[in-house]
């Protein structure tokens, strides 16, 4: 982009940062998953089931992909509570924008008019209601014309790619309804050869949806999105602080790499707030720097931020025992996978609990009671952290915990420095107390060993103190 057109149409923060949505401006290559699912998307036939921890960039990379194919599609999300048919009505309406209203398409397609008079005729079915009497709410009633088949039809006639997005929420039932979904799908492509379905789910679901239709194993292809590397967090930065032209020394960058734990969208949100708070909104010509405080203020910000969920279930932990040094075992360690032996031996032995209660307390946090913040694999019989988010979480805790602790330490020792100093501003305060000698008697013994240590002559093991 040449400078006029940079200060004319300025790149906003908002734009170039974001948590939130998808990534555009600061979209980095992730050349071996980009190949992969690019491979999948040229095979008519080919469904796809994307997954990866909340945050590795999932549904940024589909989109990405679709919008660089020129491809269509629909969208539609799962809660535990959606049902196929709601999936299906979700869809049927996605498609408004293509049958009724003609926009927002990516590629060029036409309709022929017989199948347009069948979507409106639908259409005004679908918005009829019925009671259901005792939820006593109104649900839409899916017409008895409206298929799965019915479906695939409308999205082949536009070249249209359908997107479940979460689909391990839905209850077990609604997924077997989705893999025979899947499998029609797959029929269909023999008429219209891009379409297929692409759902999107949580860390090692893939497999759920699969052993559901053994048919299903070859014709659907999984596609692990992992988290992003350090390299590529460190990308994403340079990349957004560029474009902002604002100075980020390497310093900050490799704390913002630390604590976004390789997850984009924290990183997303640590930079948009070290800007946000250096009152950086927008591309400027003059270069700028973002302020010294803004870092730990972008800290504190993510942990207020998730006080409901995470600061509860640690403040929880943190109150039994041995449940400290459990967490911070985890947030220390390289390994994102640990054995029980690798746990326990990372406890001071005056801190560690009984191996039995040890082995009943790291069951529990399995459970939903402490949000199932770990996880337990049989085959390896280690533990883990399910979120990443909450390893980012606690390595941020953590650091701000240290810094309250040594501000503490400093402010006691300010305080007592100055109400003992000899300097003559602080004498309205001299009182000589038991204070005073502890304090006298500590730097009277720091004095000797720092002069016993520069002659190499004296050495103190113990002083017996004044009193
Ligand atoms: N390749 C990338 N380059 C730059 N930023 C990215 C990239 N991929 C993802 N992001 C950013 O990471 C964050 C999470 O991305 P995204 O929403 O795609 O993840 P997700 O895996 O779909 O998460 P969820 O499972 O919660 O829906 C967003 O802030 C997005 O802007
Ligand atoms: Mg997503």
């Amino acid at each position: 982009m040449n400078l006029l057109s940079k200060i004319y149409k300025k790149d906003k923060l908002e734009d170039i940062f974001t948590p939130n949505t998808i990534a555009k401006l600061t979209y980095i290559n992730r050349s071996i998953v980009e190949k992969d699912l690019e491979k999948y998307l040229s095979l008519p036939g080919k469904q796809i089931i994307v997954y990866g921890h909340s945050g590795s960039g999932k549904t940024t990379l589909i989109r990405k992909s679709l919008n660089n194919k020129r491809q269509n599609f629909i969208k539609t999300h799962c809660e535990s509570k959606t049902t196929f048919d709601d999936l299906l009505l979700q869809a049927f309406d996605d498609l408004n924008k293509f049958y009724i209203h003609e926009k927002n398409s990516n590629s060029q397609y036409s309709i022929s008019a017989e199948l347009k008079a069948e979507y409106a005729g639908l259409s005004s079915k679908v918005n009829e209601t019925k009671n259901t009497s005792h939820e006593k709410k109104e649900t839409r009633i899916v017409p008895i014309q409206l298929t799965p088949q019915k479906l695939a039809q409308f999205l082949g006639e536009i070249n249209c790619v359908w997107l479940i997005e979460d689909f391990h929420k839905v209850a077990e039932i609604e997924k077997r309804r989705i893999a025979d979904v899947v499998k029609i799908f797959i029929d269909t492509a023999n008429d219209y050869k891009e379409v297929r379905i692409i759902c999107i789910g949580a860390v090692a679901t893939a497999r759920e949806l699969i052993e559901l239709d053994n048919n299903l194993n070859n014709r659907v292809a999984e596609l692990q999105v992992p988290l992003l590397s350090e390299d590529e967090i460190s990308q994403i930065i340079n990349k957004g602080f560029s474009l902002l032209n604002v100075n980020i020394d390497d310093s900050t960058k490799e704390k913002v790499v630390f604590y976004s734990n390789n997850l984009a969208a924290i990183a997303h949100q640590i930079c948009f707030d070290l800007c946000f708070d250096s009152e950086i909104r927008s591309w400027s010509f003059f270069k700028r720097n973002i302020k010294t405080t803004s870092f730990k203020e972008a800290v504190n910000s993510y942990v207020r931020k998730n006080s409901d969920t995470f600061t509860k279930i640690y403040d929880t932990i943190i109150r039994e025992p041995s449940g400290w040094n459990i967490l911070k075992t985890f947030e220390n360690s390289a390994k994102e996978m640990l054995s029980f032996n690798e746990i326990k031996n990372k406890i001071p032995k005056n801190k560690r609990i009984a191996d039995e209660e040890m082995l009943t307390f790291l069951s529990q946090l399995q459970l939903p009671e402490y949000k199932e913040i770990l996880r337990y694999d049989r085959s390896s019989q280690k533990y883990s952290l399910a979120s990443p988010f909450f390893k980012a979480f606690l390595k941020m805790k953590f650091a701000l915990e240290k810094t309250e602790h040594s501000n503490a330490i400093k402010t006691s020792d300010n305080r007592r420095n100055n109400k003992y100093s000899i300097d003559s501003s602080h004498t309205q305060d001299f009182n000589i107390d038991e204070d005073y000698f502890t304090s006298f008697n500590e730097i009277l013994e720091r004095l000797i060993l720092e002069s016993g240590a520069k002659s190499g002559r004296i050495r103190i093991k113990h002083t017996r103190r004044l009193k």
